[in-house]
């Protein structure tokens, strides 16, 4: 074994034993996975994301915490203003119970009740503002709105994709590319009364949650650098277009750009004033490749060994939380602390029992606890009502999810 790979197993090992610690005190075992967020790994991941976005706010991801205590935690950092919201309803409850003054959401709604409740509240219109990138979308809220409410905010979403031949790379949402599809939605907010535009978003997605390195394959690491630059100065030039057409109409406020993948590159656009953030708090395993940070996983969640199928085997509890996006083996989680254990090919993270093989498993007992790490950040939340926060070897406070409060968008 080399010495990085020696340090990283004793790292594991000490993981698991301080997480085992942790978890001991606490009064009662949940019924699932013990969900646990490392909170002086989630600090420093915060300072790490306000250094890398270079002196612009970090708009946290909500869908990418899930947890209100922890998005409030990185909302009290200087450095971190406003949040991306997921859902419309998620909005407006942000806005209203937890007091939030800068919500946009970050994708359409067509939720005509909660698009209602917006287009008639005047705090509410104030504190959420909405992502469009279709004239349908103003239809819609003017189809709801009460007479004599308040003006509804909006945010226009541009296609930040690249375009390499018939192919797209890239998030597919809007549908505006270029200035001048931009400029007609604008021209169409300015003569719609009853509307604010406050600005444009161009999330690079190929950029931001692209990791750089594809282990064990250099010929796809270098493809996907390669495309990353391409698309970076395919960007530039378009933002550029993009922000003299807007000027020409006014300007806007605020430009939202990036993810937990890009910030440094996001940030460093003239035109961009804010950047988006959420997964690098967490640093779920698809995170764990890119050459801009180093990965400091702060979340797990805990399983227990059940039983011993044979030699060379045990089988936790549970286990299927498989992650969202295009299946394949790196949406499963990954056996992490202790070290030396693998999902097996034949059953994968299971329904209701997940069997692990590796060298690891000769130290586990029937009853231990295998620390799995998600492979996005914000899903296990939808899995558990609490998430225990730890500090050192010490549950500090055990806050809810959305889920745990009841919330399911
Ligand atoms: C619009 C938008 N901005 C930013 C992000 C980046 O979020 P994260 O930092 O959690 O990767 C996402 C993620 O999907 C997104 O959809």
């Amino acid at each position: 074994m080399t010495h990085r790979r020696f340090d990283e197993h004793v790292v594991r090992h000490r993981l698991a034993a301080r997480l085992d610690r942790a978890v001991a005190t606490l009064p009662e075992s949940p019924a699932g996975p013990v969900y646990v967020v490392d909170l002086d790994a989630f600090d420093r991941n915060a300072a790490d994301l306000v250094r890398r976005a270079g002196g612009k706010p970090v708009r946290l991801a909500t869908k990418s915490v899930r947890v209100p205590a922890l998005a409030r935690r990185a909302l009290d950092r200087p450095g971190f203003a406003g949040v991306l919201a997921y859902n419309l309803r998620e909005a407006l409850w942000l806005a209203e119970h937890e007091e939030l003054a800068d919500v946009l959401v970050g994708y359409p709604s067509v939720d005509r009740p909660a698009l209602a409740r917006l287009a008639g509240d005047e705090t509410l219109a104030q504190r959420v503002a909405l992502m469009v990138d279709d004239v349908e979308h103003l239809r819609l809220v003017d189809s709801v709105r009460p007479a004599g409410g308040p003006p509804v905010r909006v945010v226009i979403d541009v296609d930040a994709g690249f375009r390499a031949g018939p192919a797209h790379l890239g998030p597919r949402r809007s549908p505006l590319r270029t200035a001048a599809d931009v400029v007609r939605l604008v021209d169409e907010v300015s003569r719609c009364p009853g509307f604010d535009l406050v600005g444009v978003m161009t999330y690079e997605g190929q950029v931001a949650g692209v990791p750089d390195v594809a282990p064990g394959n250099p010929a796809r690491s270098a493809a996907v650098r390669r495309m990353k630059s391409a698309s970076l100065h395919d960007l530039r030039r378009r933002r550029a277009e993009i922000a003299t057409a807007l000027q020409d109409r006014g300007g806007v406020a605020l430009w939202n750009a990036g993810g937990s993948g890009s910030l440094e590159v996001s940030a460093a656009a003239p035109e961009v004033t804010e950047v988006t953030a959420g997964s690098g708090l967490l640093v779920p395993h698809l995170f764990d490749h890119y050459r801009s940070f180093v990965p400091r996983p702060a979340a797990w969640f805990g399983l227990p060994v059940v039983r011993r199928p044979g030699p060379g085997l045990v089988t936790v509890a549970g286990g299927g939380l498989i992650a969202s996006g295009p299946a394949g083996r790196d949406r499963a989680p990954l056996p992490w602390a202790p070290p030396g254990l693998a999902l097996t090919a034949m059953e994968g993270a299971g329904e209701v029992q997940t069997p692990l093989h590796g060298p690891g498993v000769d130290l586990l007992g029937i009853g231990d606890v295998v620390w799995f790490r998600h492979a996005k950040a914000g899903e296990p939340a939808e899995h558990t009502a609490v998430v225990h926060l730890v500090s050192g070897e010490r549950v500090v406070e055990s806050v809810p999810t959305y889920r745990g409060l009841g919330l399911t968008w």
